[in-house]
Parts: C-alpha cells; structure tokens; sequence
C-alpha cells in the first residue's frame, strides 16, 4: 500500500458517506456462523464490524484508512458498540495476523491473493471465512483489484468450502463472487 493508495482512500470517505448496512452475504449466514471472535478485514466505515459486534462477536476491525477507521468508531460509539471493536489502523497486506483465533472472517470489497494465506491460518478450528468481492469484468480493462474465474476458490481448497458463487455470464454489471469456507 502505498501512500497514494492511502491518500485516495482518505480522500473518498471525507468526500463520501460509507455504506451503513451490512453486507448482505454476513446477513444471511450470520445464524450459522459459530460465535466468538471475528476478524473484519477492511472494515471502511465499519458496517460489516458493527453488524458482529451488535451480535456478541468480540470484533478485531482492520483498515488502512484513519478517515474510514475515525467513521467507524464514531458509528460504534453512537450504538454503544464500540468496546466490542479494536479498531485497528495497519496495511493488511503486512499485517501479522494471530494464529487460530478468529470464529469468523469477514472480508468484503478488499482484493488480495497475497493475504488470503494469513487470513485462513488466523481461522480458529471450525472457524468461518465469509469473502465477497468482484471479478474482472469481460476485457483487458484495468482492474488490477478484482478476481479472475475461480481464483478465490483455487486459493481457498484447503478449506471447506460451503458456497462459492459466480455470475454464470460476466458481464461489466455482474461480477459479483461469493464465498463462504469452513476450516475443520
Ligand atoms: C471498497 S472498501 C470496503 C470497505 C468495507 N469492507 C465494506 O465492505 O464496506 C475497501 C477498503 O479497503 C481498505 N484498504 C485498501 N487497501 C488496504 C490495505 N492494504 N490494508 C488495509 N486496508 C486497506 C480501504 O481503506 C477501504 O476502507
């Protein structure tokens, strides 16, 4: 990450209000997932961290952006939330992550291949990692952050994976992935 990339993420949340719902994959699976610890990865404005912590998850939120961090905690204080989330400022890309602690993991809109790695060995046992993001639409473009078919589902084999979704044509307006794997 470089000081640019963090320039430009501070710059849309000053310009931009976050989203506050949560995401609507965490919604949906969010009465099968075990309890305990979560990990939200990028948390932005924090609606995906907020939305654990409203459900007794004791939340680790992590985003590279003081701006989205600063909109987050402010979103937890008014719920009275915010001493379920450590809020953490760091580059997730160099980011130690503890070993087996996390019950669930959220990533949502963040791209990495390089850090998926350290994100499945910070699954505890029976740990769930709940990942939704996008693919390269049809072309060469430029998306540099975003999936190619079945990249995310290669990278996360060692799991149990226990839904993974692609749109059947990409297209530029549907490239939304999803996926939800269980480490036994
Ligand atoms: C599209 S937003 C998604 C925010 C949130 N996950 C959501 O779904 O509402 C991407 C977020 O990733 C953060 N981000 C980008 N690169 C990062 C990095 N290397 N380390 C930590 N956070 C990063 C940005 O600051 C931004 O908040």
């Amino acid at each position: 990450m470089t000081d640019d990339e963090r320039a430009h993420w501070n710059e849309r949340y000053r310009e931009r209000e976050p989203p506050t719902e949560p995401s609507d994959l965490l919604r949906e699976w969010i009465d099968d997932l075990p309890e305990g610890r979560a990990l939200d990865v990028a948390t932005g404005g924090g609606r995906n961290a907020i939305f654990l912590a409203g459900h007794d998850y004791a939340v680790d939120a992590i985003d590279v952006s003081e701006e989205g961090l600063g909109i987050a905690r402010e979103r937890a204080e008014d719920r009275g939330l915010s001493e379920r989330i450590e809020f953490v400022r760091s580059d997730v890309e160099d980011h130690d992550f503890p070993a087996a602690v996390y019950d669930v993991i959220v990533v949502s809109h963040y791209y990495s291949l390089n850090a998926l790695p350290g994100f499945k060995r910070a699954l505890a046992p029976g740990g769930v990692l709940l990942y939704e993001h996008r693919l390269h639409p049809p072309g060469d473009g430029s998306h540099t952050f975003r999936f190619r078919p079945n990249d995310l589902l290669r990278a996360t084999l060692d799991l149990r994976v226990v839904r993974y979704e692609e749109p059947m044509e990409i297209t530029e307006d549907a490239t939304d992935i999803r996926l939800v794997a269980r480490k036994d």
